[in-house]
């Protein structure tokens, strides 16, 4: 963290990247869908990335077999309410009720079927149920912010939750995370976990946000945000939103590497 360091400082360190990015775009470049991990404004990325390349691991023997192959989850392992988040105390929480669902589809539009997928998020007032956590606002003793549930046929899934408040961090003076739901899917053992976040549609704290501006190619960072849907929305109850996740491919959602 560097204390002077202000949001337009950050700001112009975006527009830095975007322009370089499109100038790589226009000599022919392809298209980036995943940001760079040297990403200069998401300051603690770059402290943390890995600086050398990958090392080649022989899969016969690491990770072992058993490790390329288990666990996988069943329909007997997730209960009836891990997917309603605001039923999981005695208490209803605090705040907006929504629905957000959406289909787990493969790069040529399949659906990905009985695929656990796992959220995490900030209650109502952007304050996270986790020990390490430093910001102030209240905990909602009727929410803990963690759900799961498995894809069907069709490749859906979809949750009952809070609407997560936004929260400061502590990346530059001012710095504001925009609302999100951390999303996880788990493939068919620990080795294939994909981890990455959804966002809302018209968060005013979007275009600040140097997270999701480390996508940098816009149509891949507007796959990011999901989509008010009125057919999502349960009369009288929550206000859904619609967003898909896509493995692979020209479509793919940007998933966070090295989780
Ligand atoms: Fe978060």
């Amino acid at each position: 963290m560097t204390d002077a360091l202000t949001q337009a400082d950050i700001d112009r360190e975006i527009a830095a990247e975007r322009a370089a990015y499109e100038k790589r775009l226009a000599g022919g470049a392809p298209a980036e869908h995943h940001p760079r991990r040297d990403y200069a404004p998401y300051r603690s990325s770059v402290l943390r990335h890995p600086k050398r390349p990958p090392v080649a691991v022989d899969v016969s023997r690491d990770p072992e077999l058993v490790e390329l192959s288990s666990p996988v989850f069943g329909s007997r392992d997730v209960t009836e309410t891990d997917n309603d988040l605001t039923r999981q105390h005695t208490g209803e929480p605090i705040g907006e009720r929504i629905t957000v669902s959406g289909r787990l589809l493969d790069r040529d539009g399949r659906p990905v079927r009985g695929q656990l997928v796992e959220i995490w998020q900030a209650n109502s007032a952007g304050r996270y149920a986790h020990l390490r956590e430093r910001h102030d606002a209240p905990l909602d003793p009727n929410f803990t912010g963690v759900g799961r549930t498995l894809t069907g046929t069709d490749g859906r899934y979809a949750f009952t939750t809070i609407r997560p408040g936004p929260y400061p961090w502590r990346n530059h003076v001012g710095a504001w995370r925009p609302a999100h739901i951390h999303f996880s899917v788990f493939g068919t053992a620990f080795t294939q976990r994909l981890v990455t976040q959804m966002y809302f549609p018209g968060d005013p704290l979007l275009p600040y946000d140097p997270i999701l501006h480390s996508v940098t190619d816009d149509a891949a960072r507007q796959r990011l945000v999901a989509a008010y849907d009125h057919g999502l929305s349960v009369p009288e109850f929550s206000l859904g939103y619609r967003w898909d996740i896509v493995l692979d491919g020209p479509r793919a959602t940007w998933t966070e590497e090295g989780r």
